[in-house]
């Protein structure tokens, strides 16, 4: 029998056929592809500007850098999320606030925000981001409003987002519309909604914003518009350019993100299902109405010490049956980067000890997801309720 990974993307023929394709281009990169891949996120987003990048890394690097963000200016975000833009934040030299989450989903809250703005008795913030776990985009009217009052801008990791939809009064939008938030970035790694090999996306609706995107993603260069061999440097910029090769997979990716979706959504249905009731020290965080989320994970939360075991007991017994589980993730203030004193964190601390990613991908079959279900309720036979 062989393992069920926790995720996997899903390649198929037409995919294949369209990188190939690509590779008999003049332009191997800044080609074709590369406009025809950012005009279609711009349509299905529908925000006026839309670029892609290296990485979701290098999309949170460029949303920094593109705000005009420098040293020693305030940053708040998630102390659980993926170590990107912590990292990136600090290679800026910035002063990050990390903002304690929602023991259950892992999110930041409006609360916790404005908890940590107080404590830490901030006045001026630059900038808070933003990460939509698992890819459920909650608050976001409300995250608003703080920004309204405060000031700052907000940057979306919204890595785990693409194609989540959120309501605001009384009209859906994608996270990536940028109505509410001054830039949002995204990951194309093969794990995510749709993949191009690696890549980022950026998108926004300011056209200074945008210009800086485009100049610092590309060394900094701007061309003369007449004479092609003359140029500027306008910005200390880098090379985060994504190659016709990368853009042809993900624009392949992006025509069946519907049918990625709506997998996604119906084995999401099937887990909460059979697990909601399973037993009273399993949590599973259940999502709003004003949400349409893109169902990147699935995560359960079982109150361990209830039953004197812990997280790594239950990831081995499942790995022990041929299913690996991940965790998301590490909280940022337990690595040895991180040498702020603060390190007082109790929500996250109880989300990360009862937390685990079961597997959710969209080449996740009905047999594999019913073994899954199988030996997650034979965990349970004979704990007390
Ligand atoms: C929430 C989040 N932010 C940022 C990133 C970084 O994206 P990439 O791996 O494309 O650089 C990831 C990728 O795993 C992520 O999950």
């Amino acid at each position: 029998m062989k393992y069920i990974p926790y995720s996997r993307q899903l390649i198929d023929k037409k995919d294949s056929k369209l990188v190939l394709s690509s590779l008999s281009n003049d332009l191997i990169t800044t080609g074709p592809f590369v406009e025809k891949f950012e005009n279609n996120l711009k349509k299905y987003l529908k925000c006026k500007f839309s670029y892609v990048c290296s990485s979701g890394t290098a999309a949170i690097h460029l949303a920094m850098l593109s705000l005009n963000l420098k040293k020693n200016d305030i940053i708040l975000m998630p102390a659980i999320n993926f170590i990107a833009s912590y990292n990136m934040a600090k290679t800026m030299g910035l002063k990050v606030y990390l903002v304690d989450v929602d023991e259950l989903n892992g999110q930041i809250t409006p609360n916790k925000i404005l908890e940590c703005i107080e404590k830490n008795n901030l006045k001026k913030i630059n900038a808070l981001i933003v990460m939509f776990h698992g890819g459920y985009p909650e608050n976001i009217k409300k995250f608003y409003d703080i920004k309204q009052k405060y000031k700052f801008f907000i940057i979306e990791d919204a890595c785990h987002a693409l194609g989540a939809e959120y309501k605001f009064k009384k009209n859906f939008f994608k996270i990536g519309s940028c109505k509410h938030a001054d830039i949002s970035t995204f990951s194309l790694h093969p794990l995510k909604t749709i993949t191009s090999g690696e890549g980022g996306i950026i998108t926004t609706n300011n056209s200074k914003i945008a210009k800086n995107i485009k100049l610092f993603r590309s060394h900094g260069i701007s061309r003369n518009k007449k004479i092609h061999w003359l140029y500027d440097i306008k910005k200390h910029g880098f090379n985060y350019r994504l190659s016709d090769l990368n853009c042809a997979l993900g624009l392949s990716q992006l025509r069946k993100i519907n049918f990625f979706l709506k997998k996604r959504k119906k084995i999401y249905t099937k887990y909460l299902n059979e697990l909601k009731k399973l037993h009273l020290n399993l949590k599973i965080p259940e999502y709003s109405k004003s949400i349409k989320p893109s169902y990147h994970l699935f995560t359960i939360n079982i109150l361990f010490d209830k039953f004197n075991m812990n997280k790594d007991h239950f990831m081995k017994y499942l790995l022990n049956n041929k299913i690996i589980t991940q965790q998301h993730y590490i909280p940022i203030y337990k690595f040895s980067i991180y040498n702020e004193k603060k390190k007082s964190f109790p929500a996250s601390e109880k989300y990360i000890n009862n937390s685990v990613s079961i597997p959710i991908y969209v080449g996740l079959d009905k047999k594999k997801q019913e073994r899954i279900i199988k030996i997650i309720k034979r965990y349970f036979i004979n704990k007390k309720k």
